[in-house]
Formats: C-alpha cells, structure tokens, sequence
C-alpha cells in the first residue's frame, strides 16, 4: 500500500518505518527540513533502539522516502497518517490541536482521490468530526474517509511495541476503510495482536483512557511508597504482592519519581478539559495530577533532608535526567523541575546521561555535563539516580569513590539496600 505519514518524529518516524518494513511504500513528511536533510543522508534524529538500522535498510531498498512536500505526498497516496504533535496549549489544559488543524488543511487542498486519512496523533474526542469538516470545506464530494487509529508504542521499546502490539483500535463506522486497515494490520493481527474496530470518538477516547489509567497505576504505587517509608515497609514488596493478582498486574507499579514524558502530563490534563466541555467529573484523574505534581517536591524535600537543609555549595550529581531509560526525550521529566530548583538552591548540579548533553539546562549556571560517570561522580555529596538506564545498574561506586561515601538516593531502587550498606555507603532508595 501507499502510504503517507505527516510528522516525522517519535510516532510517525518509528511507524512509517516499521509500515515500510512490512512491505509498504512510505514516504514520512516533515515541515522541518533540517530533520528530513539529516534523515536522507542516515541520521537519525532521535535515540531510539534499532530505529537507525530499520531506517537505513528500508531507505535503500527504496520503500522509505523522507520529504517535506506535503501536497505531493498526500497525492502519492492512498492512506494518509497524521502524526504531528499535540502539546499542552499554553497557559491552558487542553490540547493545542494547531498542527493538527494545520495539516487538515493542507490535506485537504491536496486530495485529487479517494484517501484514507487517519489521526495517530493523541487528539481528543470530536477532533475526528473537526478535521472531518475542514476537509469537506475544500472536498464538497466526500473523497476521503477520517479514521482515528491511536498509537500505544513506549519510547524506548517502540519498534517491538509496533511491531508486536497488544491491540490495534480503529476508530471508523466506514466499512471499505476498516477492511483496507485490517488489511495493513494483518501482519501484526497474525502475530497475536488484536484488531479492535470502535466508533471514530471511542478510538479517540480510549488512547486518553488507557494513559489516564496507566498514569494513576504509577501515582498510586508512588503514594504506597510514601506509606511505606512511614512504616517500614518495602515497597517493592507492596509491588510484587499486588502485582502478583492478575486482575491488577505487576508493569507501571514501580514506585519513583513523578511520571513525565511527551504523554502522560499532557493527556491527563487534556482528558480533564474534554471532561469539562461535557460538563463532567473526572475526579480521580484529576487527584493523579495533582499528586504527580506534588510528587517532584517531596522527592525535592527529602534531598535536602538528606544533605541536613544546607544545600549551598553541595555538589548532588544526578545519574539520568531523561524521564526513562532509552530514550533521549526530556519533555516533561522530572529532572525538569528538580535540578533547577536545586541550582537556585545554591547545589552543585552535575549530570550524566547516556544520551548526553541537555541544552535544557545551559541557563543554570550551577549545572553541568559530565562526559562519563566517573567525572559526573567526582567530589560529590549526594547522588541521586533519577532514570533507571542499564548503565548504572552495576556501577562499581567503590572503585569510582575511591573511599569517599556521598550520600546515596537511588529514586528507581535499582541496588540493594542491604549490599550498598555492606560496603559502608549512606544508601537510601523510594519507599523502602
Ligand atoms: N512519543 C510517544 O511516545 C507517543 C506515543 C503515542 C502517541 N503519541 C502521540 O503522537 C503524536 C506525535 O507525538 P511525537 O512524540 O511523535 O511528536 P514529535 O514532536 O516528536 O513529532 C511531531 C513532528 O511533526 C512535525 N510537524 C508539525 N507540523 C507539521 C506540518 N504542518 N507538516 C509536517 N510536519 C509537521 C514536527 O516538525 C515534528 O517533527 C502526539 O499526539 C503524541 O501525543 C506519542
């Protein structure tokens, strides 16, 4: 099939990649032609396991394409994805559907045949009836189907999590469009994946749904671990135990620090906006946020009870910045809003991540980057891990110390409590 994917970043790229990979044509379009430059000549933009090898073979076997015409690519294809970027609006909790308008647009000045157009973009519910009718304005006979097919990858594990899905949900009542998709999804669908055919509002609602769903998991299991630091228990226990019952399940019930990334921030709040434009409650939802938001400043709190309130001229060096292990992406994290307040604290900030240096924190004097973790290490007071790469689950902190004992804060409990006090270190993780 031909097909079109309108935003090259983590969504559209790993897609349309991992689309071309199974036998499709692609072409991924990108307003910003920086981004399409560097994908032609074999950069990849962002960090993300075995994207770079997909792109590159699926590039020169002529099934990839990378261009920033949108109006000819729509018009080389049959299926169109749009895939841009919906942030928070500014200053309010909805979604800034702006690129999403934009493209509706161009889309519609450029449909010379029947095409499939489809939101993979997280767009709240009715977006699907709002692009519908931009399209109509410039396409009075109906050319065009609008399908809403959200995507569930994790940054990270994206490539496996396209591939080998838990469900496909295609939100349309239009029976020729659903069969052309069930068609596209059939190598997943013979893989194991289920194939979910809803109303176009439902598909819309259940992406919000399952992030709202899955962000309260993380929050819940946070606010145990809280509990348990008051009544010595571990919380990795509470985790296991609960985990253990299948109506539960044990993955996002690990606690740490407040959950970030391009996601789950965002969807929550959105999820409440739409709520209210309905004139409805979603009170839980709304708690989730407002304990996720508090959860930065507990964890803010418990380093300066660590470093006994005087945080001037401590050096804390933070191991991981990024909201989660494999993935460059800083939208969000935690360390967003822990490491500047640190700095205006007075603390010594250093970093190490292994996808490197953040510009995000080139205004704060105090911070810097350290090209590996022996130097990022040195002369510190406290160390926090923040993100749980594999990289710093076997760190040899005896041997890089050089019988120093900083404080330890290991915000993902990644070491034992019991060996890191063997060796003589002040040790403390999350709710344990
Ligand atoms: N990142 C994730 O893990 C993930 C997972 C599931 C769903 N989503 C959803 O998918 C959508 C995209 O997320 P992302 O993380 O891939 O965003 P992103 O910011 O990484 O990429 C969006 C891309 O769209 C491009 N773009 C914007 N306007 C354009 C236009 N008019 N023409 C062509 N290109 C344009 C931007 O230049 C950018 O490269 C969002 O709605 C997000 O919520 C993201």
């Amino acid at each position: 099939m031909k097909l079109c994917m309108i935003g090259t970043g983590y969504v559209g790229l790993v897609s349309g990649v991992c689309f071309s990979d199974l036998g499709n044509n692609v072409i991924c379009v990108d307003k910003d032609q920086a981004k399409i430059n560097s994908l032609k000549k074999g950069k990849i933009p962002i960090y993300e396991p075995g994207l770079e090898e997909l792109v590159l073979k699926n590039y020169k076997n002529k099934r990839l394409s990378f261009s920033t015409d949108l109006k000819d690519s729509v018009r080389k294809s049959d299926i169109i994805f749009i895939c841009v970027g919906t942030p928070s609006r500014k200053g309010g909790s909805g979604a800034d559907l702006s690129q999403v308008f934009n493209v509706a647009k161009e889309i519609g000045k450029s449909i010379n045949k029947f095409k499939i157009i489809i939101t993979k973009s997280t767009v709240p519910v009715t977006t699907g009836d709002q692009i519908e009718k931009i399209i109509q304005k410039t396409n009075k006979k109906k050319k065009f189907s609008i399908v809403s097919n959200p995507e569930f990858l994790r940054e990270g594990e994206a490539i496996r999590d396209f591939v080998y899905p838990d469900r496909v949900v295609v939100g349309t009542n239009d029976i020729k469009s659903n069969k052309i998709l069930k068609t596209l999804y059939s190598p997943l669908i013979s893989k194991g994946a289920q194939y979910l055919n809803t109303s176009r509002r439902a598909a819309e609602l259940i992406k919000y749904a399952s992030n709202a769903f899955l962000a309260t998991k993380i929050t819940f299991i946070n606010e145990m671990a809280n509990l348990c630091e008051k009544t010595n228990i571990n919380i990795e226990d509470i985790s296991i135990g609960m985990g253990l019952d299948k109506r539960i399940g044990g993955r996002f019930l690990r606690a740490g620090p407040a959950y970030g990334g391009s996601c789950f921030p965002k969807d929550t709040k959105a999820i409440i906006n739409t709520a209210d434009k309905f004139k409805t409650k979603l009170s839980v939802i709304k708690s989730v946020i407002k304990s996720n938001d508090n959860r930065s400043n507990l964890l803010l709190s418990r380093i300066s009870k660590l470093l006994k309130n005087r945080l001037k001229n401590k050096k804390i060096c933070f191991l991981g910045v990024t909201f989660k292990a494999n993935t460059d992406d800083m939208r969000d994290s935690s360390s967003l809003t822990m490491i500047p307040i640190l700095s205006k604290k007075g603390a010594k900030v250093s970093y190490y991540d292994p996808t490197g240096h953040k510009k995000e924190f080139n205004k704060y004097k105090n911070v810097s980057f350290e090209n590996n973790i022996k130097d990022a290490l040195k002369k510190s007071d406290l160390i926090v891990v923040h993100t749980e790469w594999n990289d710093f689950k076997s760190i040899n902190f005896k041997s890089y110390l050089k019988g120093r004992k900083p404080i330890i804060f290991d915000m993902r409990n990644i070491y034992s409590p019991t060996k890191m006090k063997q060796q003589g270190f002040k040790y403390f993780g999350v709710g344990r």
